[in-house]
């Protein structure tokens, strides 16, 4: 089969008409990868979904399409997101791609390096601010609601809209839901967004949902003023659809719990270490939280969403996994740090 970019793959199941200008860099399609070492903690047969296969890194980019395309229907020549770094990514490259251009704001000195460096690429223009991205969001919002100016953060329903794609794909893979899906929440579009398109192929997981300790507010069921993780991606203290992961969560029977930053990065090492997979510390929330809690799994299967790649921080792989000291230029200094 050739393949597709996600609209094309689900053109009759999205909101899209011949008169919408395809916007594709041929996302979606990723790989539903067997961790085996994962299996073997939980006690159940673990798969990830591995969306930091996406062209840009992440799960984002199911959603730009999406947004970007729409924008472009509607004559927009702008974009603009307020960003932990992804989202920023996405829109850069697709708004690039679209030939418009694209805003974002984002938490100054709190966005992983390949993200920014990937921003910086696409040429978008890049707007660092004194503040967190809850800050940043209602900045954007403001500019966008006064502006001749697409928003394409995820309260745009196109991006929710192209987001449950993930959830189609698995059913399709597996012929069915598995029985619990974890994922990362940080705005909490994505755990709507799976929701929503479970539902719509009449599958009903239990969505598990994981915040990191110092940006819990869904879980603590309070704003948080001063969000604070080693996974950046989901240091958010407000999120713009607290209300779609509340229902996602409540209405599949699931839970949205806290995990700390030691048990994320516990399950970052695990996925690089001994499954192979390398995915950016935010993503590995929804294995941290299925090993926390596996005392709790139901029987079946169970898919974690792996949402960014880890190359897009490099920087925490290397203080948390290295030991870059450098020994003498001799065989014997290297064979003594081998321990041969
Ligand atoms: N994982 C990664 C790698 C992310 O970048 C994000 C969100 C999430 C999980 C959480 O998804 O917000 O839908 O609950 N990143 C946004 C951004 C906020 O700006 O890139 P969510």
């Amino acid at each position: 089969m050739n393949r597709l970019g996600l609209i094309e793959r689900y053109r009759d199941r999205l909101p899209v008409s011949e008169a919408t200008p395809i916007v594709s860099l041929m996302e979606g399609s990723t790989p539903l990868i067997p961790v085996p070492a994962v299996s073997e903690l939980v006690e159940r047969e673990t798969f990830v979904k591995f969306d930091g296969a996406n062209p840009t890194g992440s799960f984002k980019d199911r959603g730009m399409t999406m947004a970007v395309s729409k924008a472009l229907e509607s004559g927009a020549k702008a974009v603009a997101c307020a960003s932990t770094g992804n989202t920023s990514a996405s829109a850069a490259a697709y708004a690039a791609r679209a030939g418009i251009a694209c805003i974002v704001v984002l938490p100054a000195g709190k966005i992983a390096r390949g993200k920014l460096a990937q921003a910086i690429a696409h040429g978008a223009t890049i707007v660092p601010v004194d503040g967190n991205f809850d800050d940043a969001l209602a900045i954007v919002l403001e500019l966008t609601s006064s502006h001749d100016v697409a928003l394409v953060n995820s309260i745009n329903p196109y991006r929710i809209a192209g987001q449950q794609t993930a959830a189609w794909e698995i059913v399709d893979e597996l012929e069915a839901a598995p029985a619990v899906h974890a994922l990362p929440v940080g705005n909490a579009g994505n755990i709507t967004a799976h929701w929503k398109g479970y539902q719509s192929v009449g599958e009903a997981p239990a969505m598990w949902g994981f915040q990191a300790e110092g940006a819990a507010p869904i879980v603590y069921g309070e704003i948080v003023d001063d969000p604070e993780t080693i996974a950046t991606a989901i240091r958010i203290g407000n999120p713009a659809s607290w209300d779609g992961a509340v229902s996602a969560r409540d209405e599949s029977g699931g839970r949205i719990e806290a995990v700390t930053d030691e048990e994320i990065l516990e399950a970052y090492r695990l996925l690089a270490g001994r499954d192979g997979v390398f995915c950016e510390p935010a993503s590995a929330a929804s294995v941290a939280g299925i090993m926390k809690f596996s005392a709790d799994l139901p029987p079946g299967r169970v898919v974690c969403t792996l949402t960014g790649h880890g190359l897009k921080d490099p920087d925490t792989a290397i203080t948390s996994m290295g030991d870059l000291d450098p020994v003498p230029a001799t065989l014997s200094a290297v064979l003594e740090r081998v321990g041969l």
